[in-house]
């Protein structure tokens, strides 16, 4: 082990999207444990476009992080000292250990254990972890999909909307994926099981939308909000059911920025707009990671992962995405197992 525990901090806030200077290095002692606390080694950073909004003034589910503090993250870590009966040495798990090194956390930061036996530990921050689980119980539970039913994604091709694409598809429904380039509209339509894909960079106007969704809209799963929502609601079907997973494409909630009104839609189409927040849902993990394991090792579940390697890409890396630059879950290996990368 070595002493020094590399940190990536929070240096100032940005104003909208985040840079890379937004974030600096402030490498500190490896922290000593309490009773009941694990050394967790990092492996895998994640790299989550929801960062955006924990380090943003605006409207948000829990308290920004403080500047001069770890960037708050999801990772896989490995137990390297145990202090609590309950975690063993060795064992991978994964949960809010930070971007840094290493991480002394208790029983509350440890979402999941991460099982080997059931593909690269990689996949406990991605497939298994928040991105998988997500679209499983956001769709399912939320969007409610019947066979037959038109189910349009946004970020269709990401590590969330890939899932969800062939989640539909499997339960019957007709997809249609809005995505950022002519390259993942492909990947969509080969890989994903999209029965049709759009690159919104080239147009959203009602014929685009029309010819994507010949009969409407029935489940719109919407990870961006911004210009594309305000074109896809007016294509809502009656009872059709609009699932808020994320709001990727809204640069900035202080102010939040103006939009059509969509009472008269909800009215009189009679829609369920619903939003989804995946910390509500942790006791489902074990469950769905199980099921959502079946399939990836029946090989019927397609999942691509982006990894960078260092920690000091990190901050890079989430600017990035909001560029659209990643091929899949975003995350950054900070290990080759023992050295540092
Ligand atoms: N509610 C929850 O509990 C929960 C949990 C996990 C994730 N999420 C949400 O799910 C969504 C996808 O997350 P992910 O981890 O799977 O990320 P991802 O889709 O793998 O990557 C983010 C993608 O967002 C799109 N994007 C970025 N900036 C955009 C903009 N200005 N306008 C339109 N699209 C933009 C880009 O895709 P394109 O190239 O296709 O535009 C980019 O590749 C995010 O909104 C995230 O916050 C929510």
């Amino acid at each position: 082990m070595t002493a020094t525990n590399r940190r990536i901090v929070l240096d100032h806030r940005p104003e909208g999207t985040p840079v890379a200077g937004n974030f600096r290095r402030d490498d500190q002692p490896v922290p000593e444990l309490s009773d009941g606390q694990i050394l967790l080694r990092n492996h895998y950073l994640s790299i989550d476009p929801a960062q955006r909004g924990w380090i943003s003034p605006g409207v948000n589910f829990a308290d920004p992080v403080p500047v001069g503090d770890v960037m708050r993250s999801l990772a896989v870590g490995s137990v390297a000292v145990t202090r609590n009966a309950k975690y063993a040495i060795g064992e991978f798990l994964y949960g809010w250990f930070g971007w840094q090194d290493y991480c002394a956390a208790g029983e509350a930061q440890v979402i999941a254990r991460v099982q080997p036996a059931q593909g690269p530990v990689s996949l406990g921050l991605g497939l298994y972890g928040i991105s998988g689980v997500t679209a499983y119980l956001a769709l399912t539970e939320l969007g409610r999909p019947r066979a037959g039913e038109t189910v349009l994604v946004s970020t269709a091709a990401g590590a969330v909307g890939s899932i969800v694409g062939q989640l539909a598809r499997r339960l019957g429904c007709r997809v249609a994926g809005l995505t950022g380039s002519d390259d993942k509209v492909r990947q969509c339509l080969a890989e994903f099981g999209y029965h049709a894909a759009l690159n919104y960079h080239n147009g959203l106007d009602a014929p685009a939308l029309q010819a994507l969704c010949p009969h409407g809209v029935d489940i719109f799963f919407d990870n961006t909000s911004g210009a594309i929502a305000d074109a896809v609601w007016p294509f809502m079907n009656l009872r059709g059911r609009i699932v808020q997973c994320g709001t990727a494409a809204v640069a900035s909630w202080d102010p939040a920025p103006l939009a059509p009104r969509r009472e008269r839609i909800m009215l009189t189409r009679r829609l369920r707009h619903e939003g989804f927040i995946i910390f509500d849902h942790l006791e489902r993990f074990p469950a769905v990671v199980t099921q959502l394991a079946r399939w990836q090792q029946e090989g019927a579940l397609v999942f691509h992962e982006d990894i960078e390697t260092g920690l000091d890409h990190a901050p890079g890396a989430l600017a990035a995405i909001f560029r659209g630059e990643n091929r899949g879950k975003k995350m950054v290996r900070i290990t080759n197992g023992t050295r540092a990368l």
